[in-house]
């Protein structure tokens, strides 16, 4: 349940059936249930639970239950649409409609079919089957989506209707399958393709940081929107633009156009336009200064390109530069969030100018907490500064550590022995 104070709607609802179903009461699956009895899961990364906690705590939302890549907790329709629009932090927003035990792998399809797919979504939608299997029960481990899909497509048979296509790239209608061992949870995606694709970032850089990563490393950095922010490697600038839209109070989503909830059959229109349209679009000005730069003249003309179709645009200012030649980026002090090169193909001996990338910081960031995410273990350890925080992270599949260094007046004294050379003290914490 939430404490947002939404209008009073009647909104159809689809079955949501919980409970360890067994046969019988799986023929009853056509009943609509209360809809403030839905099970809303939203999935997201590794290492971003508690800071989706967090952001859904600040939406107004209780009773989260925290799980694995995931948090839980009970809604209506009118919560999914308002999740998929605002919730940053999140990957995709899912709806449970039924949990079932099974012995086999044709219990799976048995119990899978005596669901009603038909009142779900219409054969002129194409539809897909994604999910999680842990368990012995299935020798590979695609196998159970595709007996979920024959159930789906044999349900549609059975109605004398035609079959629906299948899409697995851009699909109309979502499916999430999610089995632990004998446990079998079906759900609706009601996100469809999942929710990093803002819509805002037409063009991206060669190791682009994935938007919902962005969006939860900035939680993570405990940013507080108030104080300036800088990214040396700004890319194609995820994490600027990110920050931009939390400090303005702009759903990250605001260009977004394709959610899979509006393929299915109890889609309430009028519910999501009142929704989007009382969400903020506008900006007038930031509370801080958030800026970056780059060395690549072409990315830097990609982050101009995608800055330019947002209202925070014009308020987050990007300059062409090799971070060693940026001198102070603010007077009194900051944030740096940063995402370096971490491999070989992003060109630059990565050792060496991790050595570089902490000299300067020393030298140009007193005042500053830095946050670096990398993927480059050696390159963190040349960084030469004791982290003060370390978490592990995943930025698509690349594991990466998100580290934070404080930069206090002298530290530089502090780190180096009187010939110039990084203490052994420094070197061994990575
Ligand atoms: C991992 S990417 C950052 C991606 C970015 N966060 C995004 O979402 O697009 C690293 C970036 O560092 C830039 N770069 C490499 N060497 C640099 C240097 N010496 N100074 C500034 N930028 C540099 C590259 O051009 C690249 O855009």
């Amino acid at each position: 349940m939430t404490s947002n104070a939404f209008f009073c709607t009647n909104l159809i609802v689809f079955a949501n059936i919980q409970s360890d179903l067994e046969d019988e009461k799986m023929t009853k699956m056509d009943k609509i249930y209360d809809s403030e009895e839905l099970i809303i899961t939203l999935k997201t990364f590794f290492g971003l639970e508690e800071v989706l906690k967090e952001e859904l705590e600040e939406l107004g939302y209780s009773e989260i239950t925290i799980l694995n890549r995931a948090v839980q907790l009970k809604g209506e329709w009118k919560d999914i649409y308002y999740l998929n629009l605002h919730v940053r932090c999140a990957v995709s927003v899912l709806v449970q409609i039924a949990k079932f035990r099974i012995k086999n792998e044709e219990d799976l399809y048995n119990k899978a079919f005596k669901i009603d797919w038909t009142q779900y979504f219409s054969n002129d939608k194409t539809f897909a089957v994604k999910g999680a299997v842990f368990s012995k029960l299935f020798r590979h481990s695609q196998y159970p989506h595709f007996l979920l899909k024959d159930a789906i497509v044999d349900k549609f048979r059975e109605k004398g209707m035609d079959r629906p296509d299948v899409n697995v790239k851009v699909p109309q209608v979502l499916f999430d399958l999610y089995i632990q061992e004998s446990e079998c949870i079906v759900s609706l995606n009601t996100s469809g393709v999942p929710l990093f694709q803002r819509g805002y970032r037409e063009a991206v850089g060669e190791a682009p940081l994935n938007e919902v990563v962005a969006a939860g490393l900035i939680r993570l950095s405990g940013w507080d929107k108030k104080t300036d922010l800088y990214d040396p490697f700004c890319g194609s600038g995820t994490l600027l633009i990110e920050a931009a839209l939390l400090a303005a109070n702009i759903p990250s989503n605001l260009e977004r156009h394709h959610y899979a909830f509006k393929n299915f059959k109890n889609f309430q229109p009028e519910i999501w336009e009142d929704i989007y349209e009382k969400a903020n679009k506008r900006c007038t000005g930031l509370p801080c200064k958030i800026a970056g730069s780059d060395l690549n003249s072409d990315m830097m003309l990609k982050a101009k390109r995608n800055l330019r179709g947002l209202p925070i645009g014009r308020f987050v200012e990007i300059t062409t530069n090799d971070f060693a030649d940026v001198k102070k980026p603010f007077e009194n002090g900051g944030m740096m969030i940063s995402n370096p090169p971490y491999g070989e193909r992003m060109g630059s001996d990565i050792p060496e100018m991790y050595t570089a990338l902490g000299d300067w910081m020393k030298q140009e960031l007193t005042g500053f907490t830095c946050w670096i995410i990398s993927a480059s273990e050696e390159g963190l350890k040349n960084v030469g500064l004791r982290p003060e925080r370390r978490l592990k992270l995943y930025n698509g599949d690349l594991e990466c550590s998100f580290r934070k260094f404080t930069i206090y007046e002298g530290s530089k004294k502090d780190r180096y022995d009187e010939n110039g050379n990084l203490k052994e003290d420094f070197k061994s914490e990575d």
